[in-house]
């Protein structure tokens, strides 16, 4: 087996890891969460020029502490993409660049793929598998049958999950990033506001989540314009509760209609408290297993990263030193690049 170092940096945190023999000896994650705060949400350009700030400390931390050198590591691999276009090229060159100096394999990860795999750190995978991906960037229902065997069988029509609480957090005035902010007043809510849940029209495991922010936002309008006080608990309760049981209701659905033995939940979003409440009440006697990702892999790492690598070195999916990235790479598609 071989040592892999791992980079991601395709949104707002720049994070190193390193794996020997699947094992995890270093996961270092700088995050930029405290600058984007102030704007509300991520700057995509001071994302790009903090990666290329934090990158060689993170290089640097990530080999001190597995104790090894740049010429101990036999692969470099990164996260090739969904992401910002900026953060993604400031992690494949620095990859890039590794693996001209050191003549060393370059892996291409696909970030998603990354987040459904930080879920092997808890325990075995089971086939057929429904991974539920609920992300600031992305909502997708993908169905496995086997290892990096993806299908995607739903997605949102529109924005992704987190994105929506962060916009629903922000009317609310609750800080950046608004998923756990939410999740923590909606316990002390009730459901009193009335959201319609949207219909994505195109598909039972498809989802839509812009209608349910602009009710949000409009109904929260329309009350203080009316000098009525919005409850900020109440309102997080109920529109969480529609949010997440989209969710919920969609992959039980999709799990019994392809006989899954196994769900996982992937993205920053699987932190979610009603989440996964709610995923573990509704599979009680079902017989499907539930793989719960411990907190530190909800948010982006680059164990998660090294994890897909070392599949991969197994099998020798290289990639030449010309490769790009590819902001809106899909997952059925990882093969390509
Ligand atoms: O996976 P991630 O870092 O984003 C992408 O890579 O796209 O997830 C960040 C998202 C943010 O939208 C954040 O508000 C949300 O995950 N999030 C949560 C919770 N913790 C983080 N959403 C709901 N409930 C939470 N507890």
């Amino acid at each position: 087996m071989a040592k892999i170092l791992a980079i991601e940096s395709s949104c707002d945190e720049t994070a190193v890891a390193i794996v020997d023999d699947g094992k995890l000896l270093s996961n270092i994650v700088a995050t930029q969460i405290s600058v984007h705060e102030k704007f509300g949400g991520v700057m995509p350009e001071i994302a790009s020029r903090l990666h290329a700030e934090n990158i060689t400390v993170c290089l640097e931390e990530a080999l001190t502490e597995a104790k090894l050198t740049l010429e101990d590591i036999d692969a470099f691999a990164v996260t090739r993409g969904p992401g910002l276009i900026g953060c993604l090229h400031v992690g494949l060159q620095a990859a890039k660049t590794l693996a001209m100096l050191y003549e060393k394999p370059l892996i291409p990860v696909h970030h998603l793929a990354g987040h459904i795999y930080a879920n092997e750190y808890v325990g075995d995978f089971k086939f057929p598998m429904l991974c539920i991906v609920v992300s600031g960037g992305n909502t997708e229902l993908v169905l496995m049958r086997d290892h990096m065997d993806f299908e995607i069988i739903g997605e949102t029509k529109d924005d992704a999950i987190g994105e929506c609480y962060d916009k629903v957090a922000r009317v609310l005035g609750l800080p950046y990033p608004g998923g756990l902010p939410i999740d923590l007043a909606a316990k002390q809510g009730q459901h009193v506001y009335d959201l319609p849940v949207p219909d994505a029209g195109a598909g039972p495991c498809d989802f839509s989540y812009s209608g349910l922010k602009t009710a949000v936002i409009n109904l929260v309008n329309s009350l203080r314009m009316k000098g009525e006080e919005v409850s900020v608990p109440d309102m997080a309760r109920s529109f969480q509760d529609v949010a997440v049981g989209m969710v919920v209701d969609k992959s039980i659905r999709a799990a019994y209609e392809h006989h899954v033995k196994q769900i996982v939940l992937a993205g920053g979003v699987s932190a979610n408290s009603y989440l996964r409440e709610q995923m573990g009440k509704k599979l009680e006697g079902s017989g499907i297993e539930l793989i719960i990702p411990p907190l530190w892999c909800t948010t982006d790492n680059a164990a998660m990263i090294a994890k897909v690598a070392a599949r991969l070195y197994e099998q020798k999916i290289f990639a030449p030193l010309s490769l790009g990235v590819d902001p809106n790479w899909k997952i059925d598609h990882w093969k390509e690049f």
